[in-house]
């Protein structure tokens, strides 16, 4: 059968990543997929450069002449006409690895509009998007094909919309950035502060040179929100996610967490209850004896929590051009395997029938529930531990450990850790407000949640 036509918008790390890892195995993805699949059109802002990474792909590859050979096809036409591709009628899916959010929805609109299917990495555009996309896709019968935007090469969305299809899913909790994981892991074992680590992710080549959407917590809330819809088959609702980045953790928190037994991570948490949805971005403490606390560096993790099978937990790269390459090939997969189904028999965008989402409400972070470390800057006289511990007794708030600083000599004031047991946030914070008023306490009291999973 002749091979089923893709065109990339972008031949960037992602771009590039999927040329290459489609061509060096060309043959089996013909096995698997029943049908080659190729790369017919590339459509990029400076052909002459795009057309130079290719040469170099081609070159490289060891056995191009044996892949052309098994249907990697002829070479692609290299142009700047992005929206000539996203019309062309020899064009089967679009692939877009532009990112952003405003030239990237009018372009994967337009493929869905002209018929193709769409496999993308943006989980920025799906996250805002998301909702628009999957509902012109569903109108066109098209396939919108998204693995690549969560958690890079773990196929946590085939696990999620397939995988546990059985399950009550509960939650989920993931390390889902991996800048801010390698600044953390960089933080805890050399001892630096947060503006040093960044500057080493930087000089690596993890953080991009404007961090902001990686440090601050946004980009982790845009694979959380898409992996939260498909859990619980919710809307995508990205604007109600409460997000805190890593751009202001202390690094004296990280010890005094170890200390505790903890390691402090980025994690991306969403869980239903009865009330609603929590879908959160923030550090959180995670007892170091757990799988989780132990993914360092640029790795990522995703433990999800279903009802029939307990906890499980993926592991891998979520970035890079090959691990991404593999998420985004994965999905061309699927897309040539399910061309010519019938689409109400296609596994629907978000898991769910898109007449069955739920409209259970995203909870306000006051209605959260968490245990909690407060570090707290209080004066070296009696009677603080009791004042403090008795307010948060008034509330109902169980203290679960408790460690004291020695002051140091004249200083006259010391750190006080308290871990306390779960609680729900909008009680905790009143009784933060008093403790904050007592003139025995220093400085507002650092707050973060943890999580035993
Ligand atoms: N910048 C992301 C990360 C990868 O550091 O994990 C792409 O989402």
């Amino acid at each position: 059968m002749e091979s089923i036509k893709a065109g990339l918008l972008g031949f960037g790390t992602v771009g590039g990543g999927t040329y290459s890892v489609l061509r060096r195995n060309q043959e089996e993805i013909k096995r698997r997929a029943g049908r080659g699949i190729e790369v017919a059109r590339i459509a990029v802002r400076t052909p002459a450069k795009a057309q130079a990474a290719l040469s170099a792909i081609v070159t490289q590859e060891a056995g191009a002449e044996t892949a052309l050979a098994a249907g990697a096809g002829s070479l692609p036409l290299i142009d700047s006409d992005f929206d000539a591709l996203v019309r062309d009628p020899a064009i089967d899916i679009v692939i877009e690895t532009i990112g952003g959010t405003d030239r990237a929805r009018e372009l994967v609109l337009a493929a869905i509009a002209h018929g193709k299917h769409v496999v993308t990495a943006n989980k920025a555009l799906l996250a805002v998007h998301g909702m628009e996309i999957f509902q012109a896709a569903h109108s066109k019968g098209v396939m919108v094909a998204f693995e690549a935007a969560v958690a890079g090469g773990i196929p946590i969305i085939k696990a999620l919309r397939e995988g546990l299809t059985a399950n009550r899913i509960t939650w989920i909790a993931g390390i889902i950035n991996g800048t801010t994981n390698f600044i953390l892991s960089e933080m805890r074992d050399k001892g630096l502060d947060f503006a040093t680590a960044l500057a080493d992710a930087q000089r690596l080549g993890y953080a991009e040179a404007d961090p902001t959407f990686d440090v601050e917590g946004v980009d982790a809330a845009h694979k959380l929100t898409l992996m939260s819809a498909i859990a619980f088959g919710v809307p995508i609702q990205f604007d109600r996610a409460h997000i805190e980045g890593i751009s202001k953790l202390d690094a004296i928190d990280i010890k005094y967490a170890e200390q505790l037994g903890y390691r402090i991570k980025l994690l991306g948490i969403t869980r239903r209850s009865a009330k609603g949805i929590e879908l959160r971005v923030h550090p959180t403490l995670v007892p170091s004896s757990m799988l989780i606390a132990n993914v360092e560096g640029a790795m990522n993790a995703v433990a999800v929590n279903g009802d029939a099978v307990g906890m499980t937990l993926y592991y891998g790269k979520g970035a890079g051009a090959e691990p991404t390459a593999s998420a985004v090939v994965a999905d061309l997969v699927d897309v040539t395997r399910l061309h010519t189904a019938d689409p109400e028999h296609r596994t629907p965008h978000l898991a769910f029938q898109p007449d069955q989402l739920s409209d259970l409400p995203v909870l306000p972070i006051d209605q959260i529930t968490s245990a909690y470390y407060l570090r707290l800057r209080v004066a070296d006289e009696p009677g603080v531990l009791a004042a403090i511990a008795s307010l948060l007794a008034d509330r109902g708030i169980s203290v679960d450990a408790l460690i004291q600083k020695e002051s140091r000599e004249g200083e006259g004031e010391t750190d006080l850790i308290v871990l306390t047991h779960g609680t729900v946030e909008g009680n905790l914070r009143q009784a933060l407000a008093k403790i904050e008023a007592l003139s025995s306490v220093k400085s507002p009291v650092s707050l973060l949640r943890t999580e035993n999973l």
